[in-house]
């Protein structure tokens, strides 16, 4: 009898573990989801952002790596670097960026809202998400103090955010965009360089200059990578992620049943 009354709350134990798995793993679904869908809506508002927070959130994550951050970190510069620039897409600022004449000194101080903007945008994820609003919000911050919105200083800066400032200027050099040509690697390191320990974090600076993660780079900007590339229904080219925060979606597209492929094709 005792034994009967073991196995049931053996089975019972490991059913509810099941169950909280399931869970588990169906929210971390919708939390990439909810990302996915706000990655959508950059594309949507300006392709040119997009592309750029990719390539933002690729270097990201090389730095991140090199600097020995644990997974759970890494997805957390990710999400930081992906959205940094959320706050662009506010309507306030959608004539300004997208007007290829030279900023008015009204035109810059509008500008420098979206880090703020950005934050707000992302406010209701802090449940799950909490470093990404306060990641977003300080990726203008200066190491010497003298950056927006808020003058953070040093390590007070999240480290995300001290990650993203340095890669989001080395693509702001070396990458053509709407304003300004693309300038040379050696020009982003000479850039960086100077900036080191005034406008970012010195041992960061060191460390994305350092051979092994510049390597790591110029594989990134040679093969910026298909695993990107989808298409939507229109078969329109859209993009995608890099993998890491996203790997939850399945290896292969779900099989159609012949019930369901016979009313597709009648
Ligand atoms: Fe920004």
């Amino acid at each position: 009898m005792l034994a009967i009354f073991q196995f049931a709350v053996g089975a019972a134990a490991a059913l509810l573990a099941m169950r909280q798995r399931r869970i588990y793993q169906q929210a971390l679904r919708l939390g990439s989801a909810t990302l996915e869908t706000l990655l959508n809506a950059i594309d949507a508002n300006d392709e040119d952002t997009g592309q750029h927070v990719r390539r933002v959130a690729q270097y990201a994550l090389e730095l991140a790596d090199a600097a020995g951050l644990s997974e759970h970190e890494k997805r957390s510069v990710e999400r930081v670097a992906l959205f940094h620039d959320i706050g662009k897409i506010h309507e306030a600022l959608f004539d300004i960026l997208h007007d290829p004449s030279k900023l008015s000194p009204d035109a810059k101080r509008a500008i420098m809202t979206h880090p703020l903007r950005g934050a707000e945008v992302l406010e209701p994820l802090c449940a799950f998400y909490p470093d990404l609003s306060a990641g977003v919000l300080a990726h203008h911050e200066r190491w010497d103090g003298r950056g927006y919105p808020r003058g953070r200083k040093g390590r007070h800066i999240p480290q995300a955010a001290r990650i993203v400032a340095i890669v989001d200027a080395f693509d702001a050099i070396t990458h053509r965009r709407r304003y300004s040509r693309a300038r040379s690697l050696r020009e982003a390191r000479e850039a960086l360089l100077a900036g080191r320990g005034t406008q970012f974090d010195p041992d960061l600076v060191d460390l994305f200059l350092s051979p092994v993660v510049q390597e790591s780079i110029a594989k990134i900007r040679v093969e910026p990578g298909d695993r990107g590339k989808r298409h939507n229904r229109r078969g329109e080219r859209v993009q995608s992620a890099p993998d890491l925060i996203f790997r939850w979606r399945p290896a292969k597209p779900a099989r159609r049943s012949p019930r369901r492929r016979r009313r597709t094709a009648s």
